[in-house]
């Protein structure tokens, strides 16, 4: 074959099998490989680990050697045997008990959005999610199936607020949003991208709205920061909004149509103070729409998982403009999610 060929096929070859990593990292997040070795103190042997887990030793071998190769563990080897412990990145993000652990959305990616992913096809073919397919429960109301159980509800939750854990700062910080004195985090869900603008911006009023079965959790559950925040609840399509000098919209327009983004903005718009703004939260589309990946790949989750889809800074835009928002801004934030800062 020549080298042009080996390459495609070498392409070809890590696209097809890319799934396996997902399934190894899922495997061993749901079996608590990185726990266990972080609980031990001191690197484990792969019997070790077997016993800890109450796994098979031939899988769990396997599934060691695996993690050591995708920089999960690092390994030792010596005396005719391998210790295994975390590496970084287990240990900032793959355990029970770090600040940034991203346990629950992985989770949430493994059990949820991999079975909806399992009908991409479908999805394209007939441009709408897949929760009939994957679990048998219609689509139609997203909210009934997105929140189909009390279980899969706190689990999408616990999962939402992970990552600003990681790049709540980032976004809460591309804009200097001290001069607005209320702020409204808008289908703001646990609460946790409100409370990080809390503790950037103490003298500001936080405050989150978001549907009655997420503020009753929000309130029965024991989600970090809450306490700084009030939460409001009430249909943001429907219902009056809290009256605030900055609306949040964080992954929230993403979810929805534009005719749905667009009656949702005007009723933004039309509560909102003379000389208040609104700051939109998401991974943005290049301009051409042809990348960043990562955000093409959230776009076709949108399919398979919403009505929505990413967008290009000029479609928040256009959006905002119609809606009467103007002084569109956009800051990259360096991370998967960038802001953009209109007023009224
Ligand atoms: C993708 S989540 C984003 C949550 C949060 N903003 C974040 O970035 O982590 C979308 C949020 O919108 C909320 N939501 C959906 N429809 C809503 C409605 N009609 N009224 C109020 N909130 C709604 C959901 O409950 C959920 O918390």
């Amino acid at each position: 074959m020549d080298p042009a060929a080996d390459s495609a096929y070498e392409l070809l070859s890590q696209y097809s099998h890319s799934f396996m990593v997902s399934q190894v990292l899922f495997a061993a997040c749901e079996l608590g490989l990185f726990d266990l070795l972080a609980e031990a103190g001191e690197p484990l042997s792969s019997a070790a680990v077997a016993t800890g887990l109450g796994t098979s030793p031939h899988g769990t071998e396997l599934l060691l050697d695996t993690c050591a190769s995708l920089e999960l563990l690092t390994v030792e080897t010596g005396a005719g045997r391998a210790l295994y412990r975390n590496s970084g990145l287990a240990s900032s993000f793959l355990t029970r008990t770090s600040p940034t652990s991203q346990l629950h959305m992985l989770r949430y990616l493994s059990n949820t959005t991999y079975p909806c992913w399992a009908h991409l096809a479908a999805a394209v073919r007939e441009g709408r999610p897949q929760y009939s397919r994957a679990f048998g429960v219609p689509s139609q109301d997203l909210f009934a199936a997105i929140y189909r159980s009390e279980a899969e509800q706190l689990c999408f939750m616990r999962g939402l607020q992970e990552v600003w854990a990681v790049h709540g700062r980032a976004v809460m910080t591309a804009f200097d949003l001290s001069s607005f004195p209320v702020i409204c985090d808008l289908g703001g869900g646990p609460g946790a991208l409100a409370a990080t603008c809390a503790s950037l911006y103490p003298a500001c009023t936080v405050l989150v709205f978001d549907m009655p079965e997420v503020v009753l959790a929000a309130r029965e559950h024991c989600f970090p920061g809450r306490g700084q925040v009030s939460f409001h609840e009430g249909d943001f399509f429907k219902d009056p909004l809290p009256a605030a000098d900055l609306y949040v919209l964080a992954r929230v327009l993403h979810d929805w149509t534009d005719d749905r983004c667009s009656h949702l903005l005007a009723r933004i718009h039309h509560t909102c103070k003379p000389g208040g703004g609104i700051l939109v939260v998401e991974s943005v589309l290049r301009e051409d729409g042809r990348g960043p990946l990562t955000t093409q790949l959230y776009s076709l989750n949108m399919l398979v998982q919403t009505e929505g889809r990413e967008r290009t800074p000029a479609e928040y835009c256009r959006l905002l403009s119609s809606a009467g928002f103007q002084d569109f801004r956009m800051k990259k934030t360096g991370c998967t999610y960038d802001a953009m800062l209109a007023r009224k």
